[in-house]
């Protein structure tokens, strides 16, 4: 098997998210509501978790395949014990020419000031954090377990404080809940290195409440930025890039859009995701995976699984994003989607 494999829609496997836990410290209304996440969820035990030893065996045999990029995810990674072991055996991996792998890292901050200095020397290259506002009230009314901004704001301070490069942030628009934080998070970010990217509000999952009044497109975004810091649009760093790029005309850094309701990028997705408990999704708004524990779990060589993953990916078509209609898939069709914290952002 190769990289090279094409989907049905011609698209090749690149880019790989890990969720290494399906549990969050925060409650976020748009991905984990109180009122479905509560203590009677069924989050996975211990034993049904990949164990590093075969995340790592996993995406041994997916560098082989033309991957570049790893993303660990959760529910909120460094809530997963001992995470800077596993960064340090991704960090051997080497692709089939020798290079390292891009590895990466989305957290919620809430203790990255605690864990900056061990994941930098663990061998983390970038990191990107969610903030959805400066107010405190308004944040605490996203993350719905009264975290405050600043212990946010600390841990990129402290992750800057380690020597951590391009930092991003990511900011889910609500319509209605955190838009008019839109320009003050700007305003804040502008000209200190940190990449502020603004993320069109998603019906993921099944449980989010989702409706397209509470979408705020992304061109209006740019246009209120614009309005007070002009800017002009930038060229995508690599093509699957799935934040459109703006640059401040002054000079001072740049944003980014990602617009996967009112601008689809379906076109060009080169992601595939694992779940916390190794289920191998090709879309974040799937129903259902492919099981990659079993395989990891028996006989079977690292080239019967590298072959599985390829004819997965052969067999690939879904393209939601570019389908979805004004109501979720789950309220038209009942069909239950799979939620994010589970297979990771
Ligand atoms: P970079 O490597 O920094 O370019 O990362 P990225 O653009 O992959 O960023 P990140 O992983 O932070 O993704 C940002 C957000 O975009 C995610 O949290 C999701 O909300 C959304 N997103 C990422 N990939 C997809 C995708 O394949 N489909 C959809 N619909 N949304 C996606
Ligand atoms: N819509 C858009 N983005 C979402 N995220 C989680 N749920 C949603 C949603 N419903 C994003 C968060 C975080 C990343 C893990 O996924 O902002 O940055
Ligand atoms: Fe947790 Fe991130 Fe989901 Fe918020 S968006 S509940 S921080 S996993
Ligand atoms: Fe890829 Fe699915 Fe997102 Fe489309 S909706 S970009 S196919 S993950």
């Amino acid at each position: 098997p190769h990289g090279n494999t094409q989907d049905k829609r011609g698209r090749i496997l690149r880019d790989l998210r890990i969720s290494v836990t399906d549990r969050c410290n925060f409650r976020c209304t748009y991905c984990m509501p109180k009122e479905v996440f509560d203590q009677n969820y069924p989050y996975l035990s211990h034993k049904e978790l990949l164990s590093f030893e075969e995340i790592t065996r996993l995406t041994s045999i997916f560098s082989t395949l033309g991957i570049e990029k790893i993303r660990l995810t959760g529910g909120e990674p460094l809530l997963r014990k001992n995470l800077e072991v596993l960064i340090e055996m991704l960090a051997q991996v080497r692709t089939p020419d020798g290079k390292a792998l891009d590895l990466t890292l989305t957290t919620n901050g809430s203790i990255l000031r605690k864990k900056a200095a061990a994941l930098k020397a663990a061998g983390l290259q970038r990191l990107t954090v969610s903030l959805d506002g400066l107010d405190d009230a308004i944040f605490k009314k996203m993350n719905d377990v009264e975290f405050p901004v600043a212990d946010v704001l600390d841990g990129i301070a402290a992750a800057q404080e380690v020597g951590f490069k391009n930092i991003k942030v990511n900011m889910v628009v609500k319509k209605g809940t955190n838009d008019h934080e839109i320009v003050s998070m700007a305003k804040h970010f502008k000209g200190s290195g940190v990449i502020l990217r603004f993320i069109e509000f998603m019906d993921v999952g099944s449980s989010n409440g989702w409706n397209m009044a509470e979408v705020l497109p992304s061109k209006e975004v740019i246009a209120r930025i614009n309005a007070v810091f002009p800017l002009e649009a930038i060229e995508a760093n690599y093509s699957g890039e799935v934040a459109q790029r703006w640059r401040y005309v002054d000079g001072s850094g740049e944003v980014g859009v990602i617009s996967s309701v009112t601008q689809t990028f379906c076109h060009e997705c080169t992601r595939a995701r694992i779940s916390t408990d190794g289920q191998m999704y090709l879309c974040l708004f799937a129903n259902e995976g492919f099981d990659f524990k079993t395989m990891l779990r028996s006989e079977k060589s690292d080239l019967e699984i590298a072959n599985a993953i390829m004819n997965t990916w052969a067999a690939r078509d879904d393209h939601y994003s570019e389908i979805r209609g004004s109501h979720t898939a789950n309220q038209s069709t009942g069909s239950r989607k799979v939620e994010m914290s589970y297979i990771g952002g």
